[in-house]
């Protein structure tokens, strides 16, 4: 099997796993954050940047990548991991999300999904063979299913129609996937915030024995407690021996959350993207850097933060870099936000191996400025 998990052990205080995922390039730690590299790039970020701040498995999207530059060239070149010189692990999304939440005028039938290309108005279409396809060239060491993931909130007898198709296409994806013994698939559990089809989900899924799991369907603009009990009831559900991925999931306070739930792997855009805006995760929340209080604040962004950007560069200079609409500018913030995610992972294991998650979340979420539960 391409893909196997090793549970290290459970936290007494909270029942969170600390594990280890081996993958065809090495393994890593969980729970662990997936940096996101949608176009075989962590917008601003060098792999050896990547390196150098502790990521070890980072995510791609097909979608994106069968649009350009074609997953024929990718193949061409040896692979993802060659064509953009990352040793590391690789997970790739299969595309059904982003044809939801990036094209309009879609159509979505039992064979698959008609939709046009958010670039060129292009009409294409993807179906779990085709989503498998192209994850097979790309070569990840982890590809997922073919799933619709359907908007927030959505009607139970929609859900329902959805959960069982998208069981249906999961068959097909491990029907049509090829590389099995060098690339693991993952099954997708959806069923938005029902629990009688999050039960169907997981019961469809895991006969079919996939070596991994994700909770997809949420981060989907739902509040964060319907999120958390959906996390209640649905990880359960799921094999003890195999490892769970909670999709689109990156604010540090759901990270936790997570984790503390039994998710062991999250991956999500937003340190990413609100870096290049200016907005920066510390462990005191939010700092807009480009706030007018900052023009003179020589001081590191996160007296905290021992990251490259804190310790050389000031609040002051990286507020002017980002007014200029400087790129070093986004690449310090982008290289912190990463950094600062990274290690909060790394304090969420420490505190699973010393059976005190719980603490942890309290002393975290007080000095974040998060409410209490
Ligand atoms: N990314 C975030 N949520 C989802 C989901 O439900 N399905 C897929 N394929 N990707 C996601
Ligand atoms: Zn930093």
């Amino acid at each position: 099997m391409a893909i196997t998990y090793e549970l290290i052990k459970t936290c007494k205080q909270t029942g969170a796993r600390l594990g280890r995922v081996h993958t065809p390039h090495g393994s890593f730690e969980t729970p662990m954050f997936m940096p996101v590299g949608t176009l075989a790039t962590v917008k601003t970020m060098s792999p050896e940047e990547l390196e150098q701040m502790g990521a070890q498995i980072i995510l791609s999207n097909t979608y994106h990548l069968w649009l350009r530059p074609g997953e024929d060239i990718v193949e061409e070149a040896g692979g993802l991991h060659k064509f953009m010189n990352w040793n590391g692990s690789i997970l790739t999304d299969s595309g059904g999300f982003q044809v939801f939440s990036l094209s309009d005028l879609r159509q979505i039938e039992e064979e698959g999904v008609h939709f046009r290309n958010h670039i060129s108005g292009e009409k294409l279409f993807l179906s779990p063979e085709k989503a498998m396809r192209i994850q097979n060239s790309l070569g990840a060491d982890i590809m997922m299913a073919f799933d619709e993931c359907p908007p927030y909130p959505a009607e139970y007898d929609y859900m329902k129609k959805s959960v069982e198709r998208t069981s249906r296409w999961a068959e097909r994806c491990l029907e049509g996937h090829n590389r099995p013994n060098d690339q693991g698939l993952f099954g997708i559990v959806q069923g938005g915030e029902y629990e009688e089809l999050r039960r169907q989900s997981a019961k469809d899924l895991t006969s079919m024995n996939f070596p991994g799991y994700a909770i997809g369907g949420l981060s989907v603009g739902e509040p964060k407690d319907v999120m958390n009990r959906v996390l209640d009831f649905t990880t359960p559900l799921l094999p003890d021996h195999k490892p769970r991925y909670l999709m689109g999931v990156g604010s540090p306070d759901s990270l936790i959350d997570g984790s503390l739930r039994g998710i062991d792997m999250f991956d999500c855009v937003l340190p990413t993207r609100i870096a290049r805006n200016g907005t920066l995760m510390t462990s005191e929340g939010r700092l807009v850097v480009r706030n007018a209080k900052f023009a003179r604040d020589f001081r590191p962004i996160d007296e905290n933060c021992n990251c490259h950007t804190c310790r050389n560069y000031s609040r002051a200079y990286i507020r002017h870099l980002v007014k200029a609409n400087e790129t070093f500018g986004f690449r310090l913030t982008t290289y912190h936000n990463l950094h600062f995610l990274l290690k909060l992972m790394g304090r969420v294991r420490e505190a699973i191996r010393e059976d005190r998650l719980g603490d942890f979340r309290e002393e975290f979420f007080e000095q974040y400025g998060f409410n209490k539960p």
